[in-house]
């Protein structure tokens, strides 16, 4: 199987200006293999660069450190723009991170590594995912109901998270909080980002909609079938499926990490004004959560980038051979 990604949605993001969308908060959109399909063959012919991801990931710890004083971006004051790349670029990362936990799952139910090996790895992409749903859920409540929730409405009246094709591989983990094999394994730290990630999606779904009651059960009509549901789900969030190989997805990752970094660094995370937590995001686990957002991101970009993957996806080649 050959890639088909282009070679502008999977270059390594530029340094010093934002590089993504072609403007500032602009979309990309994302191409992943069908759930459930290998990555497609690495290319050797693709430069190695084994200096670029590292050089990305200090490029995000170096916005973190400096703030708000010296963005890479203006200030964006088109709430609308800001906020609707926050809720497709922020589910697109999501996507890619679902995938990496399902990679290393699968390892742990071939029997190619064990629960121990694997925990700490999920534990840090499941924090990514908590912050996600943070940086995504982060518009003002009124802008969510006048422009958001309404666009997800037309597109399907009982439109779902639940249908996000990528999770499906990993709901059973977030349900059993647990990972299979587990024994002699110190569950805490994976038990912990599981339960933290509950009490996020809980806020957010506080915070955003009063009666906290989901398109889906808001509908009074049938959900479509499950390969439908997940067509209308990607399409929205400007998702295709196409073979790509794992350093085209980890590049298409680390593209939208730094665009995110630049956004919290030029914009905070809220609003000015918009300081009301609902009690699930007024918890210390949460507000650590919210507090610690770019090295979460960091350390989400430097998992995906370093040695402990999946085995399955080393053998496709190298997360560092991504063209510059
Ligand atoms: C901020 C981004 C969000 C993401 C990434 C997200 C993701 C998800 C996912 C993956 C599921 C499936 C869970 C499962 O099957 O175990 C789900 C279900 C659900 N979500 Fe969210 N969610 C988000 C925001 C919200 C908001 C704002 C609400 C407010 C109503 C909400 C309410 C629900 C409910 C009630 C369910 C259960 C299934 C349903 O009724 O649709 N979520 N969400």
């Amino acid at each position: 199987m050959t890639a088909v990604v282009s070679e502008a949605l999977s270059d390594l993001p530029a340094t010093g200006r934002w590089d993504f969308g072609g403007f500032a908060y602009g979309l990309e959109p994302l191409v992943l293999p069908a759930v459930g399909a290998p990555h497609a063959e690495h290319d050797p012919a693709v430069v190695v660069a084994p200096e670029a991801h590292a050089q990305i990931c200090w490029r995000i710890r170096t916005l973190g450190e400096r703030g708000l004083l010296t963005p890479e971006v203006d200030r964006c004051d088109e709430p609308d723009e800001l906020f609707w790349f926050r809720w497709i670029t922020g589910h697109q990362v999501c996507f890619v991170v679902w995938r990496l936990i399902a990679g290393l799952l699968d390892d742990l139910n071939q029997g190619r590594r064990t629960a121990a090996e694997v925990a700490g790895s999920i534990s840090r992409y499941v924090d990514g995912y908590s912050a996600m749903l943070l940086y995504t859920g982060s518009c003002p409540p009124d802008l969510y109901s006048v422009l958001i929730r309404p666009s997800m409405r037309l597109r399907h009246r009982a439109f779902s998270g639940a249908w996000a094709p990528d999770y499906w591989p990993i709901r059973d983990l977030f349900r059993r909080k647990q990972l299979p094999n587990m024994s002699g394994t110190d569950a805490g730290e994976l038990a912990d980002a599981i339960r933290l990630l509950h009490l996020v999606h809980d806020g957010v779904a506080a915070r955003l909609v009063t009666n906290g009651k989901s398109l889906l059960r808001e509908a009074a009509v049938r959900g479509p079938r499950t390969r439908q549901a997940g067509m209308i789900y990607d399409t929205y969030f400007a998702t295709l499926r196409a073979p790509a190989t794992r350093p085209e997805v980890v590049a298409q990752l680390l593209r939208r990490l730094v665009a995110i970094a630049q956004d919290v660094a030029a914009n905070g995370l809220y609003r000015p004004g918009d300081e009301e937590r609902p009690p699930e995001l007024r918890q210390a686990e949460a507000v650590k959560c919210e507090n610690g957002l770019l090295d979460i991101v960091l350390g989400v970009a430097e998992q995906a980038c370093g040695p402990a993957n999946s085995v399955a996806e080393q053998a496709c080649g190298p997360a560092d051979g991504v063209r510059r």
